[in-house]
């Protein structure tokens, strides 16, 4: 690029992150994605690098944040500058920094590692051990005061729990305001009921719950509070490292959070950033990354800052799970209760590692409320493992002329009306023939929580039928070899493989055949208990509503849907056809195994030589256990297998959980005490 352009280019890139740091920052009302900032901030930063003739002092690189909204609140000077963080995209990024920092540095370094809170930076001032004043970051050296509406929050103490000489008479504390993802859906249901416009997620309506004229709006919203750092202080006991800080807001009564770990080597950073890359959706907050600090002071003072943030600190930025796209087109799917689900065509766009090119919208309400229409612009999310949704819709990039989308009155794939009841939220085609309907139940019943055939996907359940090949659950198990070669993109080793899981799926347990059937309000806990209470699938397709409602964990609501499904002759007519082809309708025998492990949450992890994984579980359930997916506090013992992943084993370390081999394991599941164990 010859130099004027890239003058240019970095001007013009300049305006656009002024731009969005004021709907960042002062409007709470972003338009792209914080990956797509943060690309831009990028590309200007490597301009600069490359030029430095180009770097102005008012560049967005140089600065921080956006100026203080001064019209409505009061301005307040930060006795410290409140700085920013720099950042790193990816692990390689960060172990550079991490070898930077030893290298500039005389002697070994210990590090702190933090969640990078997705809030609201906070300055709250103590004098004397009374809260005095909490003020927002704004341009890093003027904030806003906002004090009356933090003093509602009450995570944030109003008197420090400090003594004698350990209180300082002025203690600045730097943090994050934030808002619980439980307060976060309670707060966009309520405002979708009173047809108010949605939040886009926590860190915005923190921010817009902060920014209130009225604290009692505030208040109403349930946010919370990290201190994470110690700003200004004087007097109290001297302090050495960001650790012992960390310690004494502990002890003052601040909320410090607990999964923050001191680690003496950046193999532990690295352990500490990939483990929270897996289990960021384990919390009730939602973290963007993980900061990393130095935690010596003195070496801190050494490394010292640059105009914008410190050297001594870095920000590892998890992967964007947001990203801004076109909505082509809104469309609805059937599913296999009748229930219409209107979604999103997108013009496809990377999120979280995956395409999207769908996205749910939900239900005709949540299209009002968004109203978001083909032709825009739109913010899609992905969070954990859930499918994707569209957050809304980016205003200022509306086309003309676009109108609200309308929900269709009738089924798009049978023509029957489309019913929502009165008080509910969903729509329904009410015709059970629906062939839409038939598809997904088929697809349900195929699926991996229920008699898992693998190869039974939407299209091939789609060839099956619109072939006449198939018409309930029933019929998969008449399929054979001719009938399956004959349709489109088949041949013979896939036909094979597709015979073999439907053959296979016979012996599924019937827990998951219950599953299958789809019988409302039967999930996956509800089929297990019916199937240990009755032992037999005739059994249930015989019992009262009176006796099922009776069996231990089976409440009314489900035995009166079992009862309602298998009163049906339709539902009858598919038990008789799965009969006739031997499908597997006998419980597990009533458990005479001792409950060694009643109550004990046993995670299994990696390959195990004696057990596949489900029978491991199995194992576990047998004896009384549970066998969640993810090691949390509750969790009584890591089984970790061969190559069993490194999450996993260090959040159990983190966590104080004992690891067993398989050995141990084994031990375990005939004694209820683990016998020779140790990580593998
Ligand atoms: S330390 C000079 N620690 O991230 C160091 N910041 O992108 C100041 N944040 O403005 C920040 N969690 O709003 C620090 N554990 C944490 C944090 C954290 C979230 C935010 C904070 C800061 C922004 C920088």
């Amino acid at each position: 690029m010859a130099s004027s352009d890239t003058a240019a280019r970095a001007g013009e890139l300049r305006q656009q992150i002024e731009h969005h740091n004021v709907r960042y920052h002062q409007l709470d009302d972003p338009e792209i994605s914080d990956a797509e900032y943060d690309a831009l901030v990028r590309e200007l930063r490597a301009i600069e690098e490359a030029h430095p003739e180009f770097v102005t002092a008012d560049s967005p690189t140089q600065t921080v944040g956006a100026a203080p909204d001064t019209s409505t609140f009061a301005p307040v000077r930060h006795r410290q500058p409140m700085m920013s963080l720099d950042n790193a995209f990816s692990f390689e990024e960060l172990q550079a920094w991490g070898k930077r920092m030893e290298r500039h540095i005389s002697g070994a370094v210990d590090f702190v590692c933090e969640l990078k809170i997705d809030g609201v930076a906070m300055s709250v001032t103590y004098e004397n051990g009374l809260y005095t004043r909490a003020a927002t970051r704004g341009d890093g050296v003027v904030g806003e005061d906002v004090t009356a509406n933090v003093a509602t929050i009450a995570a944030v103490p109003e008197r420090l729990a400090l003594k004698g000489s350990r209180l300082p008479s002025v203690l600045e504390v730097r943090g994050e305001v934030y808002m619980p993802l439980s307060a976060f859906e309670h707060l966009n249901q309520k405002r979708g009921e009173a047809g108010l416009r949605l939040f886009a997620n926590p860190r915005n309506s923190a921010a817009g719950s902060l920014r209130q004229k009225d604290p009692k709006i505030t208040a109403s919203r349930e946010l919370s509070f990290f201190a994470y750092q110690v700003g200004e202080i004087e007097g109290g006991s001297q302090l050495h490292h960001h650790s012992e800080a960390l310690d004494l807001l502990r002890d003052a009564g601040l909320p410090v959070n607990p999964e923050i770990r001191a680690v003496g080597s950046l193999e532990d950073v690295d352990g500490f950033c990939r483990n929270w890359l897996e289990h960021r959706h384990d919390l009730n907050y939602e973290i963007d990354g993980v900061v990393v600090k130095v935690d010596d002071l003195a070496q801190r003072a050494e490394l010292g800052t640059t105009s914008k943030a410190p050297r001594w600190a870095i920000a590892y930025k998890f992967p964007p799970e947001e990203a801004t796209t076109v909505l082509k087109d809104i469309m609805v799917s059937i599913g296999r209760t009748g229930k219409a689900t209107p979604f999103a065509m997108l013009e496809p766009v990377r999120v979280s590692g995956s395409t999207v090119q769908l996205a749910t919208l939900h239900n005709e309400d949540q299209v009002r409320v968004k109203d978001v229409r083909p032709g825009d612009t739109v913010t899609v999310r992905k969070a954990g493992d859930v499918i994707p949704e569209v957050v809304g819709p980016v205003l200022s990039k509306r086309p003309v002329g676009t109108e609200p989308w309308n929900f269709p009155s009738s089924c798009p794939i049978c023509g029957s009306p489309l019913v929502r009841l009165e008080g509910e939220s969903d729509t329904f085609c009410t015709n059970a023939e629906c062939p839409g309907q038939r598809d997904q139940r088929i697809v349900h019943f195929a699926s991996r929580g229920a008699m898992d055939i693998d190869g039974l996907g939407e299209r091939t359940v789609m060839l099956l039928t619109t072939n006449g090949l198939v018409a309930d659950v029933g019929d998969i198990y008449s399929l054979g070899y001719a009938d399956v070669i004959a349709l489109e993109g088949f041949a013979d080793i896939s036909v094979r493989n597709l015979l073999d899981a439907i053959e296979r799926s016979k012996q599924r347990p019937l827990a998951n055949l219950l599953v299958g059937l789809g019988i409302r309000h039967v999930g996956g806990r509800g089929a297990e208990v019916l199937a240990s209470a009755f032992g037999h699938l005739d059994d249930i397709v015989k019992a009262s509503e009176d006796s099922l409602a009776a069996a231990e964990g089976v409440g009314p609501v489900i035995a009166a849907s079992v009862r309602q499904f298998f009163s049906l002759e339709r539902n009858r007519a598919v038990v008789a056809k799965l009969r006739t082809a031997g499908v597997n309708f006998q419980g597990p025998a009533p458990s005479q195994l001792e409950q060694t492990l009643a109550g004990a949450a046993i995670v299994v992890t990696g390959t195990l030589r004696g057990y596949s994984r489900a029978e491991a579980v199995e194992a576990i359930k047998a004896r009384g256990g549970t066998s969640p997916a993810s090691v949390s506090k509750k969790t009584a013992y890591l089984v970790a297998g061969d190559d069993a992943g490194g999450a996993k084993l260090t959040r159990a370390a983190d966590l104080g959980v004992p690891v067993l081999d398989e050995e141990g394991f084994r031990g375990l599941l005939a004694t209820g005490i683990p016998t020779g164990s140790g990580a593998p």
